[in-house]
């Protein structure tokens, strides 16, 4: 039996994970989270892997805090990528396989039309610069690697912008939300149905690949059909993103081509707002 080791086993999409192996057979899951396996620790890591089996290393664990990533940039380096760095290097040794998560925000957004694998990022942000990091280090080290590159992660655990909007709805009458930044909301559940079809086909395609729902729209857009989903009434206004300054930027653009995803593993890709639906059924 294939032996999966999961990282940042409390995050959103290690809990998906969590949810969408429970009824797998034939793999074995270990879910481990920072306290038990902190990725910057590579002599603990390197035991893990010597004293265990792994087949396959899926590293959901990561420095997510976008906007806090500007003040702590050696922190953020060190888990997004010194720490992927040394799981690529104990990936080799153990002849292991490593499915690693990226980011929409290796992109400067610049683009006007959605961007493929191919295109050169440039990230604007202390945290997109770090995943950019991880995932070179990866390139360069380890042939046998899955990179998937995703957006605007949401679902019912952990913490997320649909989570936030529905807490402030009940808090507030309005809300202001950016409408010049344009994205795709991904649930966290379908890259994880992603990520497990990759494990169990034992597919040898490695490389990277982009993954996020189908569509494309705003933020602004994203919180409209939420409220609207829940039938919830609201006062909301879109405002532009300089009216809502942050200390990171974030790309004005950054909708993800993938068609190269979709082609190789003959995967169906839910629309945004089809997902959005189960995802608040479950909330
Ligand atoms: N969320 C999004 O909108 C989004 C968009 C695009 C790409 N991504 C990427 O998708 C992946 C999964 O994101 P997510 O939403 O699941 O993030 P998340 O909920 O923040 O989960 C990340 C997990 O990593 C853990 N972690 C942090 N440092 C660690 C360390 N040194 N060792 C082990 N674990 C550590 C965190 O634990 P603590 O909480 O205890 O620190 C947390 O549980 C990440 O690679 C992220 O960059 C996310």
């Amino acid at each position: 039996m294939k032996t999966v080791l999961v990282t940042g086993g409390d995050g959103q999409l290690a809990t998906c994970m969590k949810r969408v192996v429970e009824k797998v057979e034939n793999l074995k899951f270990i879910f481990k989270n920072a306290t038990d396996l902190d990725i910057t620790d590579k002599k603990l890591v390197t035991l893990y892997f010597t004293e265990n089996s792994i087949d396959y290393c899926v590293n959901s664990a990561a420095y997510t805090a976008v906007d806090t990533a500007e003040s702590n940039s050696e922190l953020a380096f060190k888990i997004n990528s010194e720490a992927v760095k040394n799981l690529a290097e104990i990936c080799k040794e153990n002849q292991s396989i490593l499915i690693h998560i990226s980011t929409d925000f290796v992109f400067d957004g610049s683009n006007d039309q959605p961007y493929k694998e191919s295109d050169i990022p440039n990230p604007k942000s202390i945290y997109g610069a770090s995943k950019l990091q991880g995932e070179k280090e990866i390139q360069l080290i380890l042939k046998e690697h899955f990179i998937l590159r995703t957006s605007w992660l949401y679902s019912e655990f952990g913490n997320n912008f649909t989570k936030t909007m529905l807490k402030l709805s009940e808090e507030r009458d309005s809300l202001s939300v950016v409408n010049d930044q344009i994205g795709t909301p991904t649930y966290a559940v379908d890259l994880a149905n992603v990520v497990l079809k990759i494990i169990k086909e034992s597919s040898r395609d490695f490389g990277l690949y982009h993954y996020s729902n189908k569509g494309s729209i705003s933020w602004y857009d994203f919180a409209k059909e939420i409220f609207k989903q829940r039938d919830i009434k609201i006062d909301l206004k879109p405002i532009l993103t300089k009216e809502y300054p942050t200390p990171a930027k974030r790309p004005a653009y950054s909708v993800l081509d993938t068609t190269k995803i979709k082609d190789t593993f003959q995967i169906e890709i839910p629309n945004w707002k089809e997902s959005l639906g189960v995802a608040l059924n479950k909330l």
